[in-house]
C-alpha cells in the first residue's frame, strides 16, 4: 500500500517513514529536474518544461548534433542560459547535510546542473553528465565553460583537434554515465529516497526497482504520483511512501524530523 504525506495536511505516517528511514543501513537518493523547480529551473515533461520547447527528437539527440549541430545547440544554448546564475534551494541542502551527519550514502542524479555539488554534498554520481564542462567527441577533450559559449552565436571548436563541442551530457542516442559505480552503489541500498522525477527515462527510471528486490524501502518526494506510484492494474507498485508536494518544503519536513531539529534549515545559507 502507497502511504501518502501531504504536509500540515495528512501527517499520519510522518513518524513512521521517519523512523524507518532511522534504521536504515544504506539510504541513498534519486533525483530528477523536480528538485531543481524551485531553484528556478523549469522540469522536463511538465507543461512549461524544457521539451515543451524543445522536442527531445528534433534537439536533443546525438544524430542532431553530428548532422545539424546549429540546431542542437539553439537548444544548449537555451538550457545554458536557464542555468546560469542559478542556486541550490533547501531540498539540495537537506540532502548534503542528511551525507554530511552519514545518514545518506550518495546521490544519483540525473540534473546536469551541479546543484547538489554546490549544496555541499560531495558523493554525486551524475548519470547524465555535466552542463558546465564542453567534450569533444574526437579527442575526448574536457572545456570548462564559460558564459561566452551560451551567449555567443559562434559554436565552439575543440583547441586541441578543431571538432565541434557539445556540452558534457548525455544526448538521447549516447550512452549513460557511472552506471557501474550505481550498480555498486545500489547493491547493498535498502532505502531509496526518490525526489522529483517523472521515472519515465531509462536506466534511471529502472533503479528504484534493485532497491525493492534488496527488500529495501522507496521513499518519493514529487507533487503527483508518477510511474513508482500510480496505481495501475498489473503494475508493480514500487513507492512505500509519497511525499505529495513541492520538494524542498517536504524534504524540510522529513530532514528536521530526521535529524530531530525543528526549524535547523530555516536559517541554512543556501
Ligand atoms: N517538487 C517535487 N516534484 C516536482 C516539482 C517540485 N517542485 N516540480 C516538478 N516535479 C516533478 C514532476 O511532477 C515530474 O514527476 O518532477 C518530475 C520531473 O520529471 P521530468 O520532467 O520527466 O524530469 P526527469 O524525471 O528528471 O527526466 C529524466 O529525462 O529528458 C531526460 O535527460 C533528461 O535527466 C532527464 C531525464
Amino acid at each position: 500500500m502507497l502511504k501518502v504525506i501531504i504536509p500540515g495536511k495528512d501527517e499520519r505516517y510522518l513518524a513512521e517513514a521517519v523512523s524507518s528511514f532511522r534504521a536504515a543501513r544504506l539510504p541513498v537518493a534519486l533525483t530528477g529536474a523536480g528538485i531543481s523547480v524551485e531553484s528556478g529551473i523549469p522540469d522536463f515533461r511538465s507543461p512549461g518544461g524544457l521539451w515543451t520547447r524543445f522536442s527531445p527528437d528534433e534537439y536533443a539527440t546525438l544524430n542532431v548534433f553530428l548532422s545539424n549541430p546549429e540546431k542542437a545547440w539553439q537548444l544548449y544554448r537555451a538550457l545554458g542560459k536557464i542555468l546560469e546564475g542559478k542556486k541550490p534551494n533547501t531540498g539540495h541542502a537537506v540532502l548534503a547535510e542528511l551525507e554530511k551527519r552519514q545518514q545518506l550514502y550518495g546521490i544519483v542524479t540525473q540534473n546536469v546542473d551541479r546543484l547538489h555539488q554546490q549544496a555541499g554534498s560531495s558523493g554525486v554520481l551524475e548519470v547524465h553528465g555535466d552542463h558546465h564542462h564542453l567534450e569533444c567527441l574526437r579527442c575526448g577533450e574536457l572545456e570548462e565553460v564559460v558564459p561566452e559559449h551560451y551567449s555567443s552565436t559562434e559554436i565552439p571548436a575543440c583547441r586541441e583537434c578543431g571538432m565541434l563541442l557539445k556540452p558534457n551530457v548525455v544526448l538521447f542516442g549516447e550512452s549513460v554515465r557511472r552506471l557501474n559505480e550505481i550498480h555498486a552503489l545500489l547493491a547493498h541500498c535498502d532505502l531509496l529516497l526518490v525526489i522529483g522525477t517523472s521515472a519515465q527515462v531509462y536506466p534511471a527510471a529502472g533503479l528504484p526497482m534493485i532497491v525493492k528486490q534488496n527488500n529495501g524501502l522507496v521513499y518519493e518526494f514529487n507533487v503527483e504520483e508518477t510511474e513508482l506510484s500510480r496505481v495501475r492494474p498489473h503494475a508493480f507498485l514500487q513507492s512505500d511512501f509519497l511525499f505529495k508536494g513541492h520538494a524542498s518544503r517536504n524534504l524540510q519536513l522529513f530532514g528536521e524530523n530526521v535529524l530531530g531539529e525543528k526549524g535547523f534549515f530555516d536559517t541554512l545559507p543556501l
